[in-house]
């Protein structure tokens, strides 16, 4: 199977104002190192409002951190107040976007057919994305893991092409281990992630499905985050509280090395 690289994505989320988003770049640039970024590819998402300043930091500094969004629109322009287009994201050289984050699909009515319509906008527009799926605590309780994976997955991918899903990332979250505290084992982490993979397999080919990187999301902290990665269908973590503080997030980034 070819070696995919690990992919460590900081979700931000609601946290940090541009300002804050300056520092925060220029003490993470500080802590890494050339060998930090040959073993693993580094991704950050801050808030819409820090990206233009996060694009001038990474870019004046030459910092091969990649540039990420939380969310977007599928259209290109129009009436959606309050909305940000691909294009727009683009625009910056933002090159992930993450699509249908639980946190979106519960408080924000996200669904697996609009998640499809953002998967195709942010191809479109040259970025690469990263789809969320995971299930509830109920869902895993009522013996429905496999089930709602499958649809997630499914759904959100419809109509894609070979390739595209082959150089896109999927990110295993199941929502009960987001921001709680409580981390899947690492088996249960590669029995989500392992069946995502099987899932690729299946809709678009052995290639895709040897191509796609697919993280691991929920409480990834640095005293966790070597074991998860030792699995062999998890490829990077999609990180949110531990990647708000550089020692954290950095130590994460490093795990191959500790
Ligand atoms: P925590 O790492 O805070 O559990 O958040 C995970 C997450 O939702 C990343 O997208």
């Amino acid at each position: 199977m070819a070696e995919r690289k690990p992919l460590i994505s900081g979700n931000w989320k609601m946290h940090m104002n541009h300002l804050e988003a300056i520092q925060f770049i220029q003490k993470l640039s500080y802590a890494l190192d050339q060998a930090d970024y040959k073993s693993a590819d580094v991704s950050i998402h801050p808030p819409f409002t820090n990206l233009r300043s996060a694009q001038t930091v990474l870019d004046a500094d030459n910092i091969p951190v990649a540039l990420g969004a939380q969310h977007c629109h599928w259209e290109e322009r129009g009436a959606f107040t309050g909305e940000v287009s691909p294009t727009m994201l683009a625009k910056l050289a933002v090159s992930y976007v993450i699509a249908g984050h639980s946190e979106r699909r519960q408080l924000f009515g996200e669904t697996d057919d609009n998640v499809n319509l953002r998967l195709k906008a942010i191809l479109a527009a040259g970025m690469t994305p990263i789809m969320c799926c995971g299930e509830t605590l109920d869902e895993r309780e009522a013996d429905q893991t496999e089930a709602r994976i499958t649809d997630q997955v499914d759904g959100g991918l419809a109509g894609l092409k070979r390739d595209q899903v082959g150089a896109m990332v999927i990110a295993y979250e199941p929502v009960w281990a987001i921001g709680t505290g409580r981390t899947a084992t690492p088996a249960d982490a590669q029995a989500g992630c392992g069946l995502i993979r099987e899932r690729v397999a299946a809709n678009f080919g052995a290639n895709a499905a040897a191509g796609v990187r697919i993280q691991y999301g929920g409480s990834v902290k640095p005293v966790n985050v070597a074991e998860l990665m030792a699995q062999p269908d998890i490829d990077g973590a999609l990180v949110g509280g531990a990647s708000l503080e550089v020692d954290s997030f950095s130590r994460i980034i490093r795990f191959r090395l500790q």
